[in-house]
């Protein structure tokens, strides 16, 4: 109940001062600096997100939680501590690097640790409590809503470090999903700021389907959506860190595609284009996707495009999609 959600919210921001502070002052804090700084996250950036590092200690935390006065077993509903079978307490984040979790008003409501090398899970995240539900927090959005204000336009990554790198290298208006799929009342809690969103998922498969999908939920509730591209596989953090902000904005920013744009090249590699059926198919699949779009001027555009395309008359085209729309009442 409320008090037990009063003393999480309060443990969460005790914890968020303490793992930043240890992240410099325990021995092994150290090693995940250095890994920090490794990723080529900056001392600015590492206090502006105010990263952190759980001692890989059974029960420093434990200790300090319970010196604090809060009951362990509420901090373990909280996820903040774990417990065994002989309910004995430990530190559930211990040896990770810790990226708290901020919600709309700035304060932590729930953790996210990193592996320091490749062990699994690769991120340790806090359960779903009444204060967090991880399908309606958005990463970053505290910090970056007054620039998603100002640029009319909000950047969607996946994760973390996407988030972080692009706000390094100048781009401030990024938010995160946290690796699963974009929910609606998340795509809502946008719309309500921007008419515009660039969704910048990973280049690896999965993150292009996601991207498909998270296009799609925006595109459901009145975005102008646009889809980035990242080349050769790397995630937005990768390129940034290989090629600078400024090839971030201008190849991949500045370049990313229209909603049906990225949609068709996306389908494209599913038929080969040479074969009638699998053309016929192409095509009924773009227009199911244009007969979506609320406004005719861009329905027209994409028609436009097709018919030049496959050398078909627009007039069919267009009554095709007119079949369509109006069978979506
Ligand atoms: N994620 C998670 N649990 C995992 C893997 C991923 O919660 N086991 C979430 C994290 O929020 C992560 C996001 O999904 O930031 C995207 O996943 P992925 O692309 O695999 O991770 P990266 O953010 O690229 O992680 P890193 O750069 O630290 O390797
Ligand atoms: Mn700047
Ligand atoms: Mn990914
Ligand atoms: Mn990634
Ligand atoms: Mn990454």
């Amino acid at each position: 109940h409320s008090e037990d959600s009063q003393n999480v919210l309060e443990a969460h921001q005790w914890l968020t001062k303490l793992y930043h502070h240890l992240l410099r002052n325990s021995k092994d804090g150290k090693t995940a600096y250095q890994y920090l700084i490794d990723r080529g996250f900056t001392e600015d950036t590492i206090k502006k997100y105010q990263l952190g590092y759980s001692p890989n200690s059974k029960d420093f935390v434990v200790t300090f939680l319970e010196k604090k006065g809060y009951h362990p077993q509420t901090m373990v509903k909280a996820g903040l501590l774990s417990v065994n079978d002989q309910g004995e307490y430990a530190d559930r984040f211990r040896g990770r690097v810790i990226f708290p979790l901020r919600n709309h008003l700035g304060k932590t409501v729930a953790f996210a640790g990193r592996a320091l090398g490749n062990q699994e899970p690769k991120y340790l995240n806090s359960p779903e409590t009444e204060l967090f539900h991880k399908g309606r927090l958005l990463y970053n959005f505290d910090q970056a809503r007054s620039s998603i204000r100002k640029q009319k336009t909000v950047i969607l990554f996946e994760g973390f470090g996407d988030v972080i790198s692009a706000d390094q290298a100048g781009v401030h208006n990024g938010v995160a999903t946290m690796g699963t799929s974009l929910s609606s009342s998340q795509a809502n809690l946008l719309k309500r700021y921007v008419d515009k969103v660039i969704i910048c998922y990973d280049g690896d498969q999965p993150g292009i389907e996601a991207a498909v999908k998270a296009a799609k939920t925006m595109k459901a509730v009145g975005c102008q959506t646009f889809v980035a591209r990242i080349p050769d596989g790397l995630d937005p953090d990768d390129f940034i860190q290989k090629n600078g902000g400024d090839r971030f904005q201008k190849e991949v920013l500045d370049t990313s595609d229209t909603y049906v744009s990225f949609v068709m090249s996306y389908l494209r590699r599913d038929y080969n284009l040479q074969l009638e059926g699998d053309r016929i198919a192409y095509i009924e699949n773009v227009l199911q996707e244009v007969a979506l779009l609320e406004r005719a001027v861009e329905r027209e555009h994409y028609i436009n495009e097709l018919a030049n395309e496959f050398d078909m008359s627009v007039e069919t085209l267009k009554e095709e999609v007119q079949r369509i729309r109006g069978q979506k009442v």
